[in-house]
């Protein structure tokens, strides 16, 4: 059966953009893949985090994943950190990798901009990211457009590894939704939408109310015009409304263009806001009865169990081939 890998940062709250780039595909991916879906809390730290926040916030994503429906009995739900070997084969990939590979990440220049002091950790993440995925040999990584870069660094790794150490990693392939892949923030259609946004209104919280939904949709940025319809170019406010309407309501674009055909962008916004709690209400009340149950902490402990000793065989076959006495 072939490999998934993928990851969420417990860096904050999940977003809408979160749930259609990553999180929904995990799901659909899980009947016909053997799966790994961390817990992302090493990476979260390469940006000081508060110790107790960071807790609750690793706690809430990996209840998250459980609440919009990967099934722990298919696929393997994990910290990233109880799995010791993502940082042994991290360190790894680290001395593998060059400088110039790392000071060409786009992510790692936004978040370094303007920044007196930037921690190492933020630099040689990509690397980090590399092993996570290379540990288990993984073929298809599901993730938003923003990691396609890392990905391709992954492919870069494992192909330098195999030409020094002989043929052993897949290339594995993202697996980037053509729509939805980049959801943009609901203030400004220019940036992505991202839970490290200072503006709330910017983002959709997975766990925002759906009062809070209905206020931030009926407030997102449209454009003077009056037409429902997607243009990327000229309507990108609008265009980024239809993509979160048809990703989460399963009409195409083209069906929701014609569903408003002739109408303003109240009704539509409305009926949107509807669409966004109807799919995050149920989600919700799951998320509370797993919190409440304590059921999460079985489910991870098992979760690392089995994936420490997936990885566990190839960390030591790598070990081998770079010389390390086993
Ligand atoms: P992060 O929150 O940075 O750990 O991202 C976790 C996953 O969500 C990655 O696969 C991202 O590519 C994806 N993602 C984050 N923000 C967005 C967004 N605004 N639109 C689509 N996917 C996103
Ligand atoms: N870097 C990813 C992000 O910020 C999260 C992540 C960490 C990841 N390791 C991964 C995603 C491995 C896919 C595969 O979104």
């Amino acid at each position: 059966m072939k490999k998934v890998l993928s990851g969420i940062q417990s860096s904050g709250k999940l977003t809408l953009g979160n749930y259609i780039g990553a999180l929904k595909n995990f799901v659909s991916l899980q009947d016909e893949y053997s799966c790994n879906f961390m817990v992302a809390d090493l990476h979260a730290i390469t940006v000081p985090q508060d110790p107790a926040n960071l807790r609750e916030q690793s706690e809430s994503v990996a209840a998250l994943f459980v609440a919009a429906g990967i099934d722990p009995s298919k696929a393997n739900v994990y910290m990233q950190s109880h799995v010791r070997q993502h940082a042994q084969l991290g360190w790894l990939m680290t001395t593998l990798t060059s400088m110039g590979e790392l000071e060409r990440m786009t992510q790692f220049k936004d978040k370094a901009a303007g920044k007196e002091s930037v921690g190492a950790g933020l630099f040689v993440y990509p690397s980090l990211m590399a092993a996570d995925i290379l540990i288990y040999n993984a073929d298809l990584v599901p993730v938003g457009e923003d990691q396609k870069q890392h990905l391709e660094l992954t492919r870069d790794l494992a192909g330098r590894f195999n030409s020094r150490f002989g043929e052993y990693f897949t290339l594995p392939e993202p697996y980037i939704p053509k729509s939805g892949a980049r959801i943009m923030s609901l203030d400004d259609a220019s940036k992505k939408m991202s839970k490290s946004n200072p503006n709330p209104g910017s983002y959709i919280s997975l766990l925002d109310s759906p009062d809070e939904i209905r206020k931030k949709i009926s407030r997102a940025t449209t454009d003077s015009g009056r037409e429902v319809r997607f243009d990327a170019e000229t309507k990108p406010e609008v265009s980024n409304l239809i993509t979160i309407y048809s990703q989460l309501s399963g009409l195409s674009v083209a069906e929701v263009e014609q569903k408003y055909e002739g109408q303003m962008y109240g009704p539509f916004k409305k009926e949107l806001a509807e669409v966004v709690v109807s799919v995050l209400e149920p989600l919700q009340n799951r998320y509370h009865e797993i919190r409440n149950s304590g059921e999460i902490h079985d489910i991870l402990r098992q979760g690392a169990l089995n994936a420490s000793e997936e990885a566990e065989k190839v960390l030591q076959d790598v070990q081998r081939m770079m010389g390390f006495v086993i």
